[in-house]
């Protein structure tokens, strides 16, 4: 095993940064990096997080060459890059654009159960929108349908891509962090297919705690 030559700005809470550890995981690259255990919300930002990404947004990568990639999408694809396997992206043709679409989706499941979180655990109650938590948990409610009626039968296809690392890390966020919302009721075919992939080696070595 040689010495870790990147860097990554690491919490075990962030879904963005869990994308990034499943893939060094799923690809055999996760002696190469190095976590930085980095604590930061939006009223407290992390002022090394803020030298290497303006955003002040996990994750993000510092290579050995000096230079630091981000975000979780952008770290993916270099990641992918760098291992010999069959790609977890695929490079070209109408399968790139489906599967970097469905990651999307995903991502924009957890962007919508970010913004809650951060509304509910950080915002005074008395502050507290429930028009705009609403219609936050109608993205997230109508994302998960769209995963179970229309695309279970593409996640469930081998490879555990890229399509597939993030919708089950934005499963697993869910359970961290909305605990109670009880989706596998409403979504069965998901329920399954998202309890075989969190057996995978690369899921259980990356369960999210605070
Ligand atoms: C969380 O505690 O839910 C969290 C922490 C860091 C990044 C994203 C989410």
């Amino acid at each position: 095993m040689s010495a870790p030559t990147m860097t990554l700005h690491y919490n075990p809470a962030s879904p963005y940064v869990r994308k990034v550890v499943i893939l060094l995981h799923e690809t055999g690259q996760f002696d190469r990096v190095q976590l930085q255990p980095t604590v930061l919300t939006p009223v407290n930002p992390s002022t090394e997080l803020n030298h290497d990404n303006p955003a002040g947004k996990l994750p993000a990568l510092r290579l050995a060459d000096g230079n630091v990639i981000h975000d979780s999408r952008v770290i993916l694809d270099y990641l992918d890059h760098q291992h010999v396997g069959n790609p977890l992206i695929p490079r070209e043709g109408s399968a790139r654009w489906r599967r970097l679409t469905l990651a999307s989706l995903a991502d924009a499941l957890l962007d919508a159960a970010l913004l809650i979180r951060y509304e509910t655990a950080l915002r005074p109650k008395e502050l507290h929108w429930p028009l705009w938590l609403d219609n936050q948990q109608g993205k997230i409610e109508r994302t998960l349908s769209y995963f179970d009626q229309e695309a279970i039968t593409e996640l469930s296809a081998p490879p555990f891509d890229v399509a597939a690392i993030s919708v089950a890390a934005a499963l697993g966020y869910l359970d961290f962090r909305q605990p109670d919302l009880n989706w596998r009721n409403s979504y069965p075919r998901l329920a399954n297919w998202y309890f075989e992939v969190n057996q995978r080696p690369s899921m259980r070595a990356t369960q999210p705690s605070a």
